[in-house]
């Protein structure tokens, strides 16, 4: 992170506010394939008007066609023009500057753990495996969140990706960038049953080590998915 961006950051966070906890989760590799998205059946209209944010989830895992649905749908490739790959989510300068990490408690198929999602192929890769329950109760302002959700997906801001093309002033484009895709998460879970919350309440330092990420890249805002209750 440039120095400028990184007296922001320093001014806007304050000293940290924790630390992360991260018993029980060990280096991980591995790959998951995520299956085909499955097809939309709900209108725009019935996805805008069920969106809602949800604090309690139902019981039992999310398939691991949910997720693939919800991010394929939301973030996954939607075209290529002239060689270069646009996906569902507009950014500016149509530049991959988002990245999103699955952090999985209880995703049937998906190993508990912190995993990276690569969307041209559709998979998601282990960095670290256990259960991440006391991790994610250690980063978030409110801990009940990693008891309830069965996944917390983390849209990370790559600071290296916009900067490379666009003055420092594009730093607030990659949180634009983030809202846009937070807002289709939504729609997309809302259309597919799936309980969630866009949620800012997090210490940054704690969930940059939780995910491993270097100075060029920052979590712009945070995802909660589960089963919606019955
Ligand atoms: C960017 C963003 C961040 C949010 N962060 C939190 C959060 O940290 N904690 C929380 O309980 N809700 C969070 N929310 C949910 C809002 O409180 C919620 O969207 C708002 O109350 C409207 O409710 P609705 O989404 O059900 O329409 C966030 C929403 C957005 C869009």
């Amino acid at each position: 992170m440039s120095e400028p961006l990184a007296r922001v950051h320093s001014f806007l966070n304050g000293p940290p506010a924790g630390s992360l906890d991260a018993d029980g989760l060990v280096p991980g590799d591995g790959t998951v394939q995520l299956p085909a998205r499955r097809p939309f059946d709900t209108s725009l209209a019935d996805a805008l008007t069920r969106r809602r944010s949800a604090y309690s989830y139902g019981a039992g895992p999310l398939s691991t066609q949910d997720i693939a649905h919800l991010l394929g749908w939301a973030a996954g490739p939607q075209r290529v023009t002239r060689g270069h790959r646009f996906n569902m989510a507009p950014s500016a300068g149509g530049l991959p500057s988002l990245d999103i990490y699955a952090i999985a408690r209880d995703v049937a198929g998906v190993p508990a753990g912190v995993h990276r999602y690569d969307r041209s192929a559709g998979t998601l890769s282990a960095l670290r495996l256990g259960d991440p329950t006391r991790a994610l109760r250690s980063v978030l302002v409110q801990p009940e969140f990693a008891t309830r959700a069965a996944v917390v997906l983390a849209v990370v801001a790559r600071l290296d990706v916009t900067l490379a093309k666009y003055p420092i002033r594009h730093y607030r484009t990659v949180h634009v960038d983030a809202g846009i895709l937070a807002q289709n998460l939504y729609l997309v879970a809302a259309s597919a049953g799936i309980a969630c919350c866009a949620v800012a309440g997090f210490d940054d330092a704690a969930v940059t080590e939780l995910l491993g990420l270097d100075e060029t890249a920052f979590p712009a805002v945070l995802f909660t998915a589960g089963p919606a209750c019955s």
